[in-house]
């Protein structure tokens, strides 16, 4: 019985997918680490960044409900755990040649689009101290 439906149903996810439905519009930004080096640092820049949008949510402190749904294992209160999911956090947050992604953060104050793109050259230089 099932069978039958099945073209009708990969119609149907196809439509979705040429719509855009699946969830948020993410994916690698290109970005890369220009040639003399970044004067991006984790002091200067990223740490900021990550509590000014990011730790209320993705805090290694926070559990339960306090996290409003993000994954256990992504957290960027400490250097290591931004370095941990830096491909992650490039295709959700970060701007570069490719794209500008803006699935995160959910709500709350937006990251301009030139904050984006200095973290993604932050991270692509290995998210320097
Ligand atoms: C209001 C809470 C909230 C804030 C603020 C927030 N996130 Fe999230 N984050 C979530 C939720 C909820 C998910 C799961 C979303 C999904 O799977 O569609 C998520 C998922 C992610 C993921 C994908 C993890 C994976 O592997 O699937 C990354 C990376 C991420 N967030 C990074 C960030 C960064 C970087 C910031 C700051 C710019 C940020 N988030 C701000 C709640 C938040």
């Amino acid at each position: 019985m099932l069978q039958h439906f099945r073209p009708l149903l990969a119609a149907l996810s196809g439509a979705a997918l040429l719509l855009g439905g699946c969830g948020p519009d993410v994916g690698p930004t290109g970005a890369t680490c220009p040639t003399g080096g970044t004067q991006l640092t984790a002091q200067n820049f990223g740490m900021p960044f990550m509590e000014q949008y990011c730790t209320r949510c993705h805090g290694s402190t926070l559990s339960g409900g306090a996290r409003q749904g993000a994954p256990a294992d992504v957290n960027v209160d400490t250097l290591a755990g931004v370095r941990a999911a830096a491909d992650e956090i490039d295709e959700w947050t970060g701007a570069g040649p490719n794209r500008v992604n803006t699935g995160m953060p959910v709500n709350g104050p937006m990251p301009t689009t030139e904050e984006r793109r200095q973290l993604s050259e932050w991270l692509a230089c290995g998210a320097p101290e």
